[in-house]
């Protein structure tokens, strides 16, 4: 999966040749699964046609601030463009577009969205040799990488003119592949492994029975999506969910037993940089598993149970480098709980939801959680989305592994 996946990509086209290429370019970034909207420089329809883009795009294409033969007019807004978009790239970058972008000139929609994007914003030049090596040009890809902006390199090769030389827009495969490597090498959890336990754990009472919990594995399966958004490898073992992800940096590892998730554990842990467990692991077993089914005999039955391992605190005990993050389901003194499970099993942050809140807990969409850190700090979190759970959890460990 393409880390363009669900990013709204503003795609401006100014008036050089290159602009026939951009329906590619839109193609690839639809195939890559993201949302693209089109604007171009009144010129640049001269090139390609605003409906070949649009059809490509799924989106309409705005080149003016308003469409005066529209009976309805309505007002292309160039800020709320600049607000939609996750990246923008102007595409070919004239040298004429590039000069004014420079110097915040404002005279088309394509320009007037540049100065209102908050998102980073890329561009590729195109144009002919000696005006690619002109100082003033030269001035103008330095000026806009000064403002932040990334310059994708025009490349060598015969120019619409005839002469041969620095100038071409890079190919529509490049400047995706391009944009791909550069949003990965920015991601901040970028070369990070991460494990995650996630889900409740089955523990056999006899070939068709078990003992088992509530947990759907959904909030720990949020936080190995938040990670995986980051950049980050993850390793997530799961116990028995119907819970499905599907992530490139996602390594989904199925576990049953509260054993197995011991197992899997313990051969992961030595390489990552992150531990969280967030799975409702089973405290208890039977004893014995009947090899046969149980059948129904007196009028009561027992069964000896003995203690799973505790995989958290063993990961406490063989912590060297890594960041170990626990959770606590409390439903009485929760704070004080949460601290005294922080402290003995030796984690670096626990995240405590408690079974009191409205809203929190298993089978829900939203979750409402308290993180603790080593110095047993608290900071309580709204009642959220288990999404948005998720990345708080994130951002916090960030937070602490960088400061
Ligand atoms: N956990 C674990 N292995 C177990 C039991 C729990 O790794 N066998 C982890 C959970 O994934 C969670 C944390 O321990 O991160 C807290 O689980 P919880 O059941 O609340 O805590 P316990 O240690 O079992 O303590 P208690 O039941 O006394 O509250």
């Amino acid at each position: 999966m393409s880390i363009l996946s669900g990013k709204k990509v503003l795609l401006a086209i100014s008036a050089g040749i290159a602009a026939y290429k951009t329906a590619n370019l839109v193609r690839l970034f639809i195939k890559s699964g993201a949302e693209v909207k089109v604007i171009m420089t009144p010129a640049s329809k001269d090139f390609i046609t605003p409906l070949t883009l649009s059809t490509l795009s799924k989106n309409p294409v705005s080149s003016t601030f308003y469409d005066k033969e529209d009976e309805n007019e309505l007002w292309n807004n160039h800020v709320e463009l600049g607000l939609w978009a996750d990246m923008m790239l102007v595409a070919p970058a004239t040298a004429n577009t590039l000069s004014k972008m420079a110097n915040g000139t404002c005279d088309n929609l394509v320009l007037a969205s540049y100065l209102s994007a908050k998102c980073p914003v890329y561009f590729a030049p195109a144009m002919d040799l000696d005006m690619y090596q002109h100082p003033s040009t030269k001035n103008s890809l330095e000026k806009l990488q000064s403002f932040g902006n990334v310059l994708i390199p025009a490349t060598s090769g015969e120019l619409a003119s005839g002469l041969v030389g620095e100038g071409r827009m890079a190919e529509p495969e490049d400047i995706v592949s391009f944009i791909e490597k550069d949003i990965l090498s920015k991601l901040p959890l970028r070369g990070k492994k991460v494990l995650i336990t996630a889900g409740p754990t089955y523990e056999a009472i006899d070939p068709v029975r078990f003992i088992g919990n509530h947990s759907t594995g959904k909030m720990g399966f949020e936080i190995a999506k938040s990670a995986a958004n980051l950049g980050s490898e993850v390793i997530l073992i799961a116990g028995p969910t119907s819970q499905q992800v599907q992530h490139s940096f996602i390594n989904r590892i199925n576990v049953t037993t509260a054993l197995e998730m011991y197992e899997a554990v313990q051969r992961e842990y030595a390489h990552v940089d992150i531990a969280i467990l967030s799975a409702a692991v089973a405290d208890y077993k039977p004893k014995n598993v009947a090899i046969q089914k149980i059948k129904k005999a007196a009028n009561s039955l027992e069964i000896q149970l003995e203690p799973t391992k505790d995989i958290l605190a063993s990961l406490g005990t063989a912590k060297k480098k890594q960041f170990l993050v626990g959770f606590a389901l409390e439903t009485n003194n929760e704070i004080e709980n949460a601290k005294d499970k922080l402290q003995r099993k030796n984690l670096d942050m626990i995240v405590l939801n408690s079974l009191q809140d409205k809203g929190a807990g298993f089978a829900k969409n939203t979750n409402k959680v308290t993180i603790i850190d080593a110095d047993l700090n608290e900071t309580p979190f709204e009642l959220k989305s288990k999404s948005d759970v998720a990345n708080d959890i994130i951002n916090h460990i960030l937070n602490k592994i960088n400061a």
